[in-house]
């Protein structure tokens, strides 16, 4: 079978050690150490618990189970640090996060994990000479912009937070990092968020189970290997600034979307309501593509994969 993992690979000499992966068993997480893994980097992935089912719909449960695991809180510092000391850790690809939901319905742990696990892991970067971190803010920290128009959330201002940090982290003390600011994201995994619609459909279609997306219209396709990939790019070399790049992927409407799935599985009862999603679907990504080198995936390409592989899990009864 044709690893999910195969248009991502990368070149185990450009890395110096192992490469920390925080969040390893979400959606970007998952794909990010499968990636990492298959290319033979060495990775730990990190996580509130150790809980691989995300990894395992990737990369196959063999691989995750070979995946060295570390499991912590990145709200505690320095349990943190001395982690990331204790595995010699390089580089740092910070996605463990709580999404729009569970910062609204809990402000004060959204920002404590969003907020100070992202200085967390930028005082470990000050305090072992870690010259490659990458962590992920959100579309969402354009609704934070003076005078926007798009909405407005708590999850938006912690990563407007994260970015701000990241640039006194490298003005005070030199700590270099990159910021993606992703779109919404679809692929293997992606089961949480406000923006999961679309990937629940394929799999509640797989399942031969009607779903109804939340949204309509234009949204953004940015598929989940895809965005792993830019976030190893952004470690693959020592850093130099503090850097903030939008990541798209594809622009394109959810009702095109459906006409892909729709090919693919005539029956499937998959419908689309609701009005537009709240944030811009085409942000320009010109600048990340100019600074990394990382594939892109376009959008029929990444649906069928997606539901190729859940047909897959589905068959397997881990679907
Ligand atoms: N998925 C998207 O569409 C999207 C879009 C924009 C930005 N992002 C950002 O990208 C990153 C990854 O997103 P995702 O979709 O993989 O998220 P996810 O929700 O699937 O995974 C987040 C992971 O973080 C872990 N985590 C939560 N609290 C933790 C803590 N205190 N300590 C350690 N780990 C903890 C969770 O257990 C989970 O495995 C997040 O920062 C998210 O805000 C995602």
């Amino acid at each position: 079978m044709t690893a999910l993992t195969d248009p991502f690979p990368v070149a185990p000499d450009a890395f110096d050690g192992p490469v920390l992966v925080t969040g390893a068993g979400g959606c970007l997480g998952a794909w990010a150490v499968a990636i990492l893994q298959a290319s033979g980097v060495p990775v730990v992935a990190f996580d509130l618990r150790d809980d691989r089912r995300r990894p395992a719909m990737v990369m196959g449960e063999a691989g995750a189970a070979a995946l060295a695991w570390e499991t912590g809180d990145i709200t505690d510092g320095k349990a943190f640090a001395d982690l990331c000391a204790g595995h010699g850790i390089r580089a740092i690809i910070h996605l463990a996060a709580l999404q729009v939901p569970f910062c609204a319905a809990s402000p004060a742990l959204g920002a404590r994990v969003n907020v100070e696990g992202t200085i967390n892991v930028l005082e470990a970067a000050r305090a072992l000479g870690i010259r490659r971190t990458a962590f992920a803010s959100s579309v969402a920290a354009h609704g934070m912009a003076a005078g926007s128009t798009w909405q407005r959330t708590l999850y938006g201002a912690y990563k407007l937070a994260n970015e701000q940090s990241a640039a006194v982290y490298w003005q005070d003390w030199q700590v270099p990092s990159i910021c993606l600011r992703p779109n919404v994201v679809y692929g293997v995994g992606r089961d949480q968020g406000v923006s999961a619609g679309f990937t629940l459909a394929l799999q509640a279609a797989a399942r031969g189970e009607s779903f109804d997306i939340p949204f309509t219209g234009p949204t953004s396709w940015l598929y989940a290997g895809e965005a792993a990939a830019a976030f190893i790019a952004a470690v693959s070399r020592d850093g130099d600034a503090a850097r903030v790049f939008d990541l798209n992927g594809r622009t394109g409407t959810v009702e095109a979307g459906l006409a892909i799935l729709r090919a693919l599985a005539p029956d499937a009862r998959i419908t689309a309501s609701g009005g537009p999603f709240p944030f811009p679907a085409d942000m320009d990504d010109a600048p990340v593509r100019a600074h990394l080198n990382f594939p892109q995936i376009g959008i029929v390409d990444g649906i069928a994969a997606t539901w190729r592989r859940f047909v897959a899990l589905r068959d397997r009864g881990r679907g």
